[in-house]
């Protein structure tokens, strides 16, 4: 039997809870499509830095390194100053791994209600590809005369060809299964250096995509067209930061925080990599059950996947969106069941193989382009 190795990291306050029902799911897939996984809970977070005083240490790369995947729950919590968590675990796990690509998946599913008026399914299917490891989150800078009126702190984005043509060509190979266009997210009217540099990657990996209609948009411009009209982009390949504030408003888009999902992405072989939803640790709700475990589920879809188990994965995909259609409310007490009894509803629904299938997954095209 298929046999994979997970690490699971819960992490903080909703991630243990979208964690639970995730791996809930993860227990259905694993009965009705034949494979087994072997889970291994690594308590990175909060509570540990707090007993311990210890980020991503060394050790636990190592750890990781052996596991063909990591299920990532969230990080961050108002216990611990801003930043310590999040540039200690998250930032510096997406480094030690070169998971080199963030994808994030902006897609309406049928049924699910968006605050968008008038946005449809079929106007709304893009993915972006966010560079992952550098740019403003190189954490380079420096500060002088703090706490004085004369502070003056410099905080700069690196970018190297490297990079941001091995994000390029994975956007490319995307674009080129899907629809066939790739756009360019920049600010390039006034970060000229790093705007030349994904200009001319652009150009270059273009040679081999000639069939891939490409654009620019700035990301101002961005964030107007992408509520307005999605349907103009297939494909986006995108700066760290530029990414990550897109993409909650894509998140947005699709219905809200909690349904998003992402891959971080080594495409190399060379490190291991990791599954979460993009919604963070929402420490206000935790505890409650009121988190959404759509986003979480989502991600275990991605990782599927990217395991190979591609019929699992479109499975979980299928039974995770049909239960989201029917929720009364998106997350909050208003969804009319706890995180985990939607965990249980998603693995009911896997089980019995009553989900409609989604047409054109995601998941079958990564299948494509990991497959090269
Ligand atoms: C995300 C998060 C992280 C990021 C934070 C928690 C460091 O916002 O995954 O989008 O900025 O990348
Ligand atoms: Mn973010």
């Amino acid at each position: 039997m298929r046999r994979h190795a997970i690490a699971v990291l819960p992490g903080d306050g909703v991630g243990p809870e979208v964690t639970r029902a995730a791996l809930t799911v993860l227990d259905a897939a694993e009965s009705r499509f034949d494979f087994t996984t072997g889970r291994t809970e690594v308590p990175l977070g909060a509570d540990h830095y707090l007993e311990r005083g210890e980020l991503l240490t060394e050790g636990t790369v190592e750890q990781l390194r052996a596991h063909d995947a990591i299920l990532f729950g969230a990080i961050g919590s108002p216990r611990v100053t801003p930043g310590v968590l999040e540039r200690g675990i998250i930032l510096a796990l997406r480094r030690a791994m070169e998971q080199a690509i963030n994808l994030r998946p902006v897609r309406l599913y049928p049924g699910v209600p968006t605050p968008i008026a008038g946005l449809t399914p079929e106007r709304c299917d893009l993915v972006v590809v966010r560079e992952n490891t550098e740019g403003a989150y190189v954490a380079q800078g420096s500060s002088v005369h703090v706490g004085t009126p004369a502070q003056v702190a410099v905080q700069e984005s690196v970018n190297t060809w490297y990079a941001v043509e091995r994000a390029v060509d994975f956007a490319y190979r995307l674009a080129a299964v899907r629809r066939g266009r790739l756009t360019l997210c920049h600010k390039t009217n006034v970060l000229v250096e790093a705007g030349k540099l994904w200009t001319a990657v652009m150009e270059s990996v273009g040679e081999r995509f000639p069939d891939v209609e490409t654009d620019y948009v700035h990301v101002d411009a961005m964030c107007m067209h992408l509520p307005v009209s999605p349907e103009r982009f297939d494909v986006v390949v995108t700066d760290n930061l530029f990414g990550d504030i897109v993409t909650d408003l894509g998140a947005v888009l699709q219905g809200g925080l909690g349904v998003a999902a992402s891959g971080n992405l080594n495409i190399a072989g060379n490190g291991t990599s990791m599954f979460e939803p993009i919604h963070g640790s929402a420490p206000d709700i935790a505890g409650r059950g009121w988190a959404n475990p759509a986003g979480a589920c989502l991600s275990l879809a991605m990782m599927l996947g990217h395991l190979g188990e591609g019929e699992a994965a479109a499975g979980v995909e299928a039974a995770t969106t049909a239960v989201l259609a029917g929720l009364p409310a998106l997350a909050g007490e208003g969804m009319g069941a706890s995180t985990q009894e939607l965990g249980e509803r998603i693995a009911g629904l896997l089980a019995d193989g009553s989900a409609p299938p989604v047409e054109g997954s995601l998941m079958s095209q990564l299948t494509q382009v990991m497959a090269r």
